[in-house]
């Protein structure tokens, strides 16, 4: 049987195993899937063994991203890009390679499930951590009009708008300079840490307007914090659980080569939080 897993620690809370066993039964595709618990220090040596065992491919999650992304023999742009790894797929010629679905799998939740658009539109991306990093790439390749980051620790923001410069226009800065935006945004995206702590970041309301559309990276039972907040402002809002279905759906595709369609798995994941 082809074998796949995910690693991490802790990884009990995982729902990729679920996930993936339903993307096999909708696309009649016959596999395994498992969730491994790592010990710190033990990735390399567990994720080779597993691969010597005939495994095809892995899931990576919390606190592996960036060894997976040393692990592999080769990258995708988007996962040199995010600097870190979320996928491992065997290659034909046995060697391994690394990509990162995170972004991608947000994008798929905008652009196909949500049906809001990028393309063209003003788009304001909140925090300049890890997951951040790992989103602009594919938001980029949607042809955005513009990127805005804003962030606590401004430096971060301007730093991280510098490397991804060659992409298309985008400018980091910290939550006060905000104040020197004269345009709402089309698209917000929460990309902070914060809504765990159901705080919000400090921002202009008048940058959210009935038209913007407002999406936290995290997903909750109850609409975040964030979102309450973007809903009082009239915005449309959704929280992350679609990406965590979309970032799924695109590892199963560099895997499998088929895309499975996520609504249905995604109203299924919401009736379960
Ligand atoms: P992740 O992998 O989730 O992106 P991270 O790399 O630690 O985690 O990044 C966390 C993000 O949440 C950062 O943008 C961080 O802001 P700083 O770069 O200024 O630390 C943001 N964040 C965390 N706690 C915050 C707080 N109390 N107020 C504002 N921003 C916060």
């Amino acid at each position: 049987m082809d074998r796949y897993a995910v690693f991490g620690n802790p990884v009990g809370h995982s729902k990729s195993p679920q996930i993936h066993r339903w993307f096999a039964k909708k696309t009649h595709q016959e596999l395994e899937y498992s969730a491994q618990l790592v010990e710190l220090g033990q990735f390399e040596q567990s994720a080779k063994a597993f691969f010597d065992a005939g495994g095809l491919g892995l899931n990576i999650t919390v606190p592996f991203k960036q060894d997976a992304f040393a692990f592999a023999d080769s990258l995708t742009e988007r996962a040199r890009r995010a600097g870190a790894v979320n996928t491992l797929a065997r290659q034909p010629d046995d060697s391994i390679l690394g990509d990162n679905t995170d972004g991608y799998g947000l994008v798929i939740d905008i652009r196909d499930h949500l049906t809001w658009s990028i393309k063209a539109q003003s788009v304001l991306i909140l925090g300049a951590g890890g997951a951040v990093r790992g989103v602009l790439a594919p938001v980029f390749a949607e042809e955005p009009q513009k990127i805005v980051i804003a962030n606590r620790t401004g430096a971060k923001a301007i730093n991280l708008a510098r490397e991804f410069a060659d992409l298309g226009k985008i400018t980091g800065c910290g939550y006060e300079q905000l104040q020197e935006q004269t345009r709402p945004f089309d698209l917000v995206i929460n990309g902070t840490s914060l809504s765990l702590s159901g705080e919000i970041p400090p921002i202009p309301p008048a940058l959210l307007t009935s038209e913007t559309c407002a999406y936290d990276m995290v997903y909750a039972s109850e609409p975040t914090a964030f979102m309450a907040w973007a809903k009082e402002l009239g915005c449309q809002t959704s929280d992350g659980l679609g990406m965590l279905a979309g970032q799924a759906a695109e590892s199963f595709f560099v895997w499998r080569g088929v895309r499975p369609e996520i609504s249905a798995l995604i109203k299924t994941l919401r009736g379960e939080l």
